[in-house]
């Protein structure tokens, strides 16, 4: 629905301004809080699994799998971090990867979320630079 479309890009938004702006330059977190393309994103966010979680009918955050294992989004709105939010999106990829007979779930996490995914048996395969919009960004590989 556009409407969850809107809710997921204001979540993205908001976890990388506020919270993962901890761990980044100004120049990082501006080059990645963008979306250049609202409609683009919808569409990829059709093509692939999507978990939206509410708490009292207020999108909070959001995660979402492609059918190959990885694991592209993980955002929890700034005002409902540490609640377990990011816990039970992540049980809904998990539960998904199973039916899809997947030997395992990866994903490019953000220094940010490298204490979440490793509490959750994730372990890092490879650090990496990313390079968005003329800035380069740390985050690290990480199959589970
Ligand atoms: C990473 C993120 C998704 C975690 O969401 P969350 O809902 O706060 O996570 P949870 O409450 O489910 O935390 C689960 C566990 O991870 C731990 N954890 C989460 N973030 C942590 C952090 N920054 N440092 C240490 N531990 C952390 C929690 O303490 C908890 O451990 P516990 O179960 O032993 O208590 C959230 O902080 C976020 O949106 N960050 C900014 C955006 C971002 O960088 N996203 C990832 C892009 S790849």
């Amino acid at each position: 629905m556009p409407s969850d479309a809107d809710a997921t890009a204001d979540i993205f938004l908001c976890a990388i301004r506020e919270v993962a702006a901890r761990d980044y330059s100004p120049g990082q977190i501006n080059a990645w809080a963008r979306i250049d393309d609202r409609a683009g994103g919808a569409i990829r966010r059709g093509s692939r699994p999507t978990w939206m979680a509410e708490l009292a009918s207020k999108p909070v955050g959001f995660t979402d799998l492609v059918p190959d294992g990885y694991l592209d989004m993980m955002f929890v709105h700034p005002e409902y971090q540490g609640l377990g939010v990011a816990s039970l999106l992540l049980d809904q990829v998990e539960q998904k990867a199973r039916e899809l007979g997947l030997d395992r779930i990866h994903t490019e996490a953000s220094i940010t979320a490298r204490p979440f995914f490793e509490r959750r048996g994730f372990r890092v395969l490879k650090g990496q630079q990313v390079e968005k919009r003329g800035e380069t960004l740390s985050n690290l590989e990480r199959p589970q």
